[in-house]
């Protein structure tokens, strides 16, 4: 039995996918924690066959896989809904997705005050992808969420709406000057949409827990990642959720003993999307190489995504706050041609060194990174499936990061493709 958390380790897109999409095939349980339709993941099956997938997990393209949308995901609706008739309409089955009756639903008015809020912050803004993830997460922890086992409750359902839609009127009225939403017309339309999903809602907790006991392998796929973390990431720079390791528990229900396996997906450089502190970001020309050569755009919002070199103090970060057991280094490939490859070590900030994540957020906004150059290969490496077929640069590069992140590399990314990929170790028992 494998209980594996598949975890982003920087700042999200490291390439969850498909990683999840790899070992999906040998999983019976596919499950989302955290997140919503922030999330944007890119499977490129075998047969070539691309997919973005934002709500419904990874696994949905192997079909022995059940689905799960967990307790500690945000769920809009309407694009769920989208979602699973694209899938379907590609021939998908989506028979075996199910969702937690404690799952949040993302309300339009959540939507409305994600997108007025960020154009209230004006330069100071999160650059939040906008789907009313902050908002909804918001009124989870306030109490005054609506979750999705309330429709099949209608009058919970609307005290709920029309107790929050008081509060949230005045606030899209009088704050942001901006019309209020009417009550009636929020409650019908989410009654509407509920009876297309009702059918799935579940005890996934208790599904999940069974299916453990009975030595099924889980696959738990994160969203986002470690820096997003809202406890652990770059704040306020983050999302408003728990991607990290702990949050895999607390967003599935599975207890943490019962997770055997922690991998951490780290791109062989960095990308970042939105706003905050990045200390190896590249305003240059080889920042636009990177951005050009690995297609780095968002999934989500199309949004050009920052780039910069490997951040070793992320990574060991990452190793440690997740308790790692696996690295999964994606998209070596986009870095072959390069003479150097330069590797963050540690930080300067304000002329005092630092080899670990500075405490404070006033320190990691001035810290600049402290190079290591390593030697780079020229060779195309999409072909490679052992270690042994890497350049003796790309293998002492791997090397190295093993080293800097304190953890072992059990597989690495060539190309999008799922069998682009050198396993170097098994890691389903
Ligand atoms: P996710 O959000 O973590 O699932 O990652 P995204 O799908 O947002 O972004 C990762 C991008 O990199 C996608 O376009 C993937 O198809 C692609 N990708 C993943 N692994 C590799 C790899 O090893 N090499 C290359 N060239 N592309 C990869
Ligand atoms: P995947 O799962 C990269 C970023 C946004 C913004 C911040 C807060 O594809 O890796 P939010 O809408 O969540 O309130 O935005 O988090 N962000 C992501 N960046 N990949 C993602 O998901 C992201 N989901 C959110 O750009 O900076
Ligand atoms: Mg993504």
């Amino acid at each position: 039995m494998t209980v594996m958390v598949l975890i982003g380790a920087q700042w999200g897109d490291e390439g969850k996918g498909k990683a999840t999409d790899l070992y999906g095939e040998r999983m019976q349980w596919v499950v989302r924690y955290q997140g919503g339709n922030n999330a944007g993941h890119t499977v490129v099956r075998p047969d070539g066959q691309k997919f973005a997938l934002h709500l419904v997990p990874s696994g949905i393209l192997s079909p022995q896989v059940t689905n799960v949308i967990g307790n500690g995901v945000v769920i809009d609706p309407g694009v769920l809904l989208g979602e699973i008739a694209e899938l379907e309409d590609r021939g998908v089955d989506t028979s075996n997705l199910m969702i937690s009756a404690d799952a949040h639903l993302i309300m339009p008015y959540h939507v409305a005050i994600d997108k007025v809020a960020e154009r209230y912050l004006g330069s100071s803004k999160i650059g939040t992808t906008g789907r009313g993830i902050g908002p909804c997460y918001q009124d989870k922890i306030a109490r005054m969420g609506v979750r999705v086992q309330d429709v099949l409750d209608p009058s919970i359902l609307a005290q709920k709406v029309e107790a929050a839609l008081d509060v949230k009127n005045q606030m899209l009225v009088k704050i942001y000057n901006r019309k209020g939403l009417d009550p009636q017309a929020v409650i019908d339309a989410v009654l509407d949409q509920a009876e297309a999903f009702k059918h799935r809602i579940a005890d996934t907790r208790l599904k999940l827990d069974q299916a453990v006991d009975r030595g099924e392998n889980v696959l738990l796929e994160g969203g986002q990642g470690t820096l997003l973390d809202v406890d652990h990431g770059t704040y306020p720079f983050v999302t408003s959720s728990s991607p990290t390791a702990g949050g895999a528990a607390t967003g599935s229900g599975i207890g943490p003993t019962r997770i055997t396996t922690v991998v951490g997906i780290l791109k062989a450089y960095t990308t970042r999307v939105g706003s905050g502190p990045f200390p190896t970001e590249l305003l240059d020309a080889s920042g636009e190489y990177l951005r050009e050569t690995g297609h780095e755009r968002g999934v989500t919002t199309g949004r050009a995504r920052r780039c910069g070199w490997f951040d070793a103090v992320v990574a060991r970060y990452s190793t440690r706050v997740n308790g790692l057991t696996d690295l999964f280094i994606t998209k070596l490939d986009v870095l072959s041609s390069l003479s150097t490859v330069p590797v963050c070590v540690g930080y300067d900030v304000d002329g005092v060194r630092f080899d670990e994540m500075p405490m404070t957020q006033t320190a990691f906004h001035h810290a600049k990174p402290i190079y290591e150059e390593l030697p780079g290969w020229s060779e195309d490496i999409t072909g490679a499936r052992t270690l042994a077929d890497l350049p003796a640069n790309a293998r002492r590069y791997l090397d190295r990061l093993e080293e800097l992140a304190g953890c072992r590399i059990s597989a690495v990314g060539v190309g999008p493709g799922q069998n682009e990929t050198i396993v170097v170790n098994d890691l389903l028992a």
